[in-house]
């Protein structure tokens, strides 16, 4: 074997420089260079503990991937050569130390197909978890705001015209509550990704007695990818990932886009922190939203990694394609996106200006009432929904026509305008059509669960922050599960050596 050909070529002999450069990973794979390593410890100490190799050779092999992960760990292996990827990088490295007879043990029962899944989900886990503590960061960030807001004045708006009054805490709930249900997807993901597939060899399993569960047990999954083509060929943890991703940044986005736009001079609802806008080069004035409007770009950038990965993987036979090695990057980069974005977004929202008194005097000038008057009409003066939705409607043109708001609104106008439109004369008590002038006053007649009223949005706060709770659970529970196998792991390798 020449080291030209390196160690898997004894059949093809020297490879192409330029079809090596097109086909290496190594590049990427720095990302799971230590999960690759660490893989790898799991194996051999399983295949001694099985005695499918002598404990005096496996010694030696965990010795020289010790070494080789301090020098990982201290970003001074350099992944570069004439290699394809980092498992022929470790494994070459290890040959070139120990020589073929002790080194060339490492592999033992085992394929880059199972080996490159393993690697993925170790990553992947560790992404999710990531992303798991940021949105969790951001629910918090968003509770806390609608806590400080709780009663503050706002308009809801569909098709961004005005719609209903309301308050600004609500607003930051309905969004807190998107948030939850990333974070069950995140952890339902977690759950699927949490398995391993080391033990499937090629694709069809081995001859070699490997004991499957020892390995899981030691990396601190929960179980194994059971069926060994199932375990090699599958990506769908990783498109849920990705997917869960791309769903949380949609949500993120949208968020971003309305306080682009309450922030504009026309708007003013808000006021992002100078120390998060950035200025303009020639106008001086200027204060631009830059991070949110990336943040929106960079949501779509997700829904291309997304497409991405459902592309590759729709076509190729079942069984490990090179294709595969194509989405590796593309998690990393969808979940890294993720996690960056849900971090600027919770220091934003922590720090966001609110301007009341502009929202107040919205609410105050706004037609949004509207509604309310017509119910208080089905209420008080027993007309139906489409005899009020008509008269409220025609009380507004009039009022709209001649400059004025539903403050404006008198008891005699309101029966003039009955028996204009309705041909019905009607009468409500003075102090409701009072209240209903009063802006402050109308999320307060709410009644159903889940709207803007301040008990309700009191009730739904309550519960939310459980809900965040028992979510940060959940995760201290994963965490420490991972710390608890880390421990049996390092055990485990001691014991070996010694
Ligand atoms: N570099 C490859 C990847 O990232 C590793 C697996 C290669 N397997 C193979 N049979 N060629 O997917």
């Amino acid at each position: 074997m020449s080291e030209r050909e390196g160690i898997y070529r004894s059949r093809l002999g020297e490879m192409d420089e330029e079809a090596l450069s097109y086909l290496s990973s190594l590049a990427e794979d720095r990302e799971i260079l230590i999960d690759d390593i660490e893989g790898s410890e799991a194996h051999v100490i399983m295949l001694c503990e099985r005695k499918i190799i002598p404990e005096r050779d496996a010694k030696l092999i965990l010795e020289a991937l010790e070494e080789l992960k301090e020098k990982a760990m201290r970003g001074e292996l350099r992944l570069e050569g004439r290699f394809e990827d980092v498992h022929e990088f470790v494994e070459a490295k290890l040959i070139e130390k120990l020589g073929t007879e002790v080194g060339g043990k490492l592999h033992t029962g085992r394929s880059r197909n199972d080996q490159v899944a393993l690697d993925i989900r170790l990553r992947t886990r560790k992404l999710l978890l990531e992303l798991w503590e940021e949105a969790l960061k951001l629910g918090e960030a968003l509770l806390s705001k609608a806590e400080e807001e709780l009663e503050t004045l706002a308009i809801h708006y569909t098709h961004l015209q005005q719609a209903q009054l309301g308050y600004l805490s609500h607003y930051l709930i309905s969004h807190l509550d998107h948030l939850l249900r990333d974070v069950e997807r995140i952890r339902e993901c977690y759950k699927r990704t949490n398995k391993s597939p080391l033990g499937a060899c090629a694709i069809a399993g081995s001859t070699l007695p490997l004991d499957r569960l020892r390995v899981a047990e030691l990396l601190g999954f929960d179980g194994i990818v059971e069926n060994s083509i199932d375990a090699v060929s599958s990506r769908d943890f990783a498109l849920e990932a990705i997917s869960a991703a791309a769903i949380l940044m949609t949500n993120l986005s949208r968020i971003a886009e309305d306080l682009i736009i309450w922030s504009s001079s026309e708007f003013d609802y808000v006021e992002l922190p100078d120390s998060l806008a950035s200025p303009s080069s020639v106008m001086p004035h200027k204060k631009n939203p830059c991070i949110l409007e990336l943040l929106r770009a960079r949501t779509g950038r997700i829904i291309g990694i997304l497409t991405a990965s459902l592309t590759m993987l729709k076509g190729i036979p079942t069984g490990y394609d090179r294709d595969l090695q194509e989405g590796k990057p593309l998690i990393w980069e969808a979940l890294k996106l993720a996690s960056s974005s849900l971090k600027i977004l919770a220091k934003t929202i922590s720090r966001l200006k609110i301007k009341k008194e502009k929202l107040l005097k919205s609410a105050e000038e706004s037609y949004a009432p509207a509604i309310e008057l017509a119910e208080t009409l089905i209420k008080h003066a027993n007309l139906s929904l489409r005899e009020a939705h008509k008269l409220v409607g025609a009380l507004v043109r009039n009022l709209h026509q001649s400059g004025k708001t539903l403050k404006d609104l008198t008891l005699e106008e309101l029966s003039k305008t009955a028996e204009k439109i309705l041909g019905k004369s009607i009468t409500l008590p003075e102090e409701i059509l009072e209240k209903l002038s009063k802006a402050e006053e109308v999320p307060k007649l709410r009644l159903t669960i889940g709207s803007s009223s301040p008990e309700e949005i009191r009730r739904q706060l309550d519960e939310r922050r459980l809900i965040l709770n028992r979510l940060r659970r959940s995760l201290e529970e994963v965490r420490k599960d991972l710390l608890e196998s880390r421990r049996k792991f390092e055990e485990s390798l001691n014991k070996i050596l010694g």
